[in-house]
């Protein structure tokens, strides 16, 4: 039920390697275009989750009490991932808005950029990298697989539905390209 998600989550990885590259090159403006298109990727993903994944995995988990079982966790444990996921969901937006605020005031001055100032966005953005490799694990070796043991089948299909609109509709300015 979760593809679209896993493979946001490989096309996320892949815009972070096209990050590096571009601060290898060193300009600022490239950089805070590629920042700022992985912000946009990273949010509507973010919020794919909070506003479909989380509320119905909360909802079908609370209606099942009992001990849970491999496939099919407790309820205890459901809210306890899904805060846990939501605390890590902060972290990436604020790092993330904090680098691309800091890249686009460096990219509007004149002359070659900071050095300095661009190893400390690309600090924030690999603090970002690192806590979604662990993020993305818990969630497409768990909390991805819940859906099918709690959630009835005709539920799922509006689950991914809403999940495959929000991961779509991303801001209007990035719909003629995405830098790559
Ligand atoms: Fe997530
Ligand atoms: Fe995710």
């Amino acid at each position: 039920m979760t593809d679209p998600l896993v493979g946001d989550h490989a096309e996320v990885d892949a815009l972070f390697h096209s990050l590096w590259r571009e601060f290898d090159r060193g300009g600022a403006r490239g950089v805070f275009e590629r920042l700022d298109y992985l912000w946009a990727r990273l949010a509507v993903h973010v919020r794919a989750e909070h506003l479909h994944l989380f509320p119905a995995l909360l909802a079908a988990s609370a209606g099942r009490p009992g001990e849970g079982t491999d496939d099919a966790p407790a309820p205890g444990e459901v809210r306890a991932a899904v805060e846990h996921l939501r605390e890590d969901h902060d972290f990436f937006m604020r790092e993330l808005a904090g680098a691309v605020n800091a890249a686009r005031e460096l990219a509007a001055q004149d002359g070659p950029p900071d050095r300095e100032r661009l190893l400390q966005i690309r600090g924030r953005a690999s603090a970002v990298a690192e806590r979604l490799v662990e993020h993305n694990r818990v969630e497409e070796e768990q909390v991805y697989l819940w859906p099918d043991a709690l959630i009835a089948r005709a539920e799922l299909d509006t689950v991914r539905a809403g999940v495959r609109r929000e991961i779509e509709n991303l801001p209007p300015r990035f719909s003629e390209r995405a830098p790559r």
